[in-house]
């Protein structure tokens, strides 16, 4: 069978989820990680588009990028990004929270404690698991504890194809180390750990198992 490209959509960094004009809620999450599956997925000749949290990285050559802020206007992006591409990569850490309200002048420091209320934001990629269709979904995960378990209930809850799942250790890493240890999850449970990974090591594995996928399942479908 010829190996079609694939038409695949990234997410990576952050989001940033303002307070007032200078200070924000967001995450340890750098995009490195996120931009590196772009660049070895562009290299291996698949139409890549990321869409990217605030982060210092320069864009792979040859890919398109669309630069948000919050987890609102990442979705804004993703959903119509979405529409042109059969594979989504979600690896952005989104955050699950925002300032319910945006104060339009800077807070003043006072000496007295004060409560920001925060409120949910829309859970992307649950959201487009709904509507899948013939589209592959790769999730991320950092757990603190239960990693393969709770990769796997992430996985169902969102109705994807793939999970890597990762555990937090100290020091923040993954979010900005150079290697990466961590399961990549499939639907049925089976599962492939890989230990002490550079982020372009990791990439390929993860893209080797996107393209497995892709041709074994979609492909086919489409070919008959
Ligand atoms: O935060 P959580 O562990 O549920 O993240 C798992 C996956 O869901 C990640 O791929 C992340 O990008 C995605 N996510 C999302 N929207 C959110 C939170 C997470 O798309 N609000």
């Amino acid at each position: 069978m010829k190996k079609s490209k694939i038409k695949i959509l990234i997410s990576a960094g952050p989001t940033r989820e303002a307070i007032d004009p200078v200070r924000f809620i967001s995450n340890y999450s750098t995009g490195t990680f996120g931009f590196e599956i772009a660049r070895q997925a562009k290299r291996r000749g698949h139409q890549v588009t990321l869409v990217s949290g605030v982060t210092c990285l320069k864009g792979p050559v040859g890919v398109k990028i669309r630069k948000v802020g919050t987890a609102l206007e990442m979705q804004k992006a993703i959903c119509e990004e979405i529409k042109d591409n059969n594979c989504l990569i979600m690896n952005a850490a989104v955050c699950d929270y925002r300032p319910l309200k945006f104060f339009k002048r800077k807070i003043k420091k006072s000496k007295k404690a004060f409560n920001i209320k925060l409120i949910e934001n829309p859970d992307i990629l649950k959201g487009l698991g709904r509507f899948k269709e013939n589209r592959l979904l790769v999730g991320f995960a950092v757990e603190t504890e239960n990693v393969l378990k709770g990769g796997l209930a992430k996985l169902k809850e969102k109705n994807l194809d793939l999970i890597v799942a990762a555990k937090i250790s100290k020091f923040h890493s993954p979010f900005g180390s150079a290697k990466i240890s961590a399961y990549i999850i499939e639907k049925q449970g089976k599962y492939q750990k890989i230990t002490n990974a550079t982020k372009p090591e990791f990439s390929r594995k993860l893209l080797d198992r996107v393209e497995g996928l892709w041709y074994t399942i979609f492909q086919s479908k489409q070919g008959r």
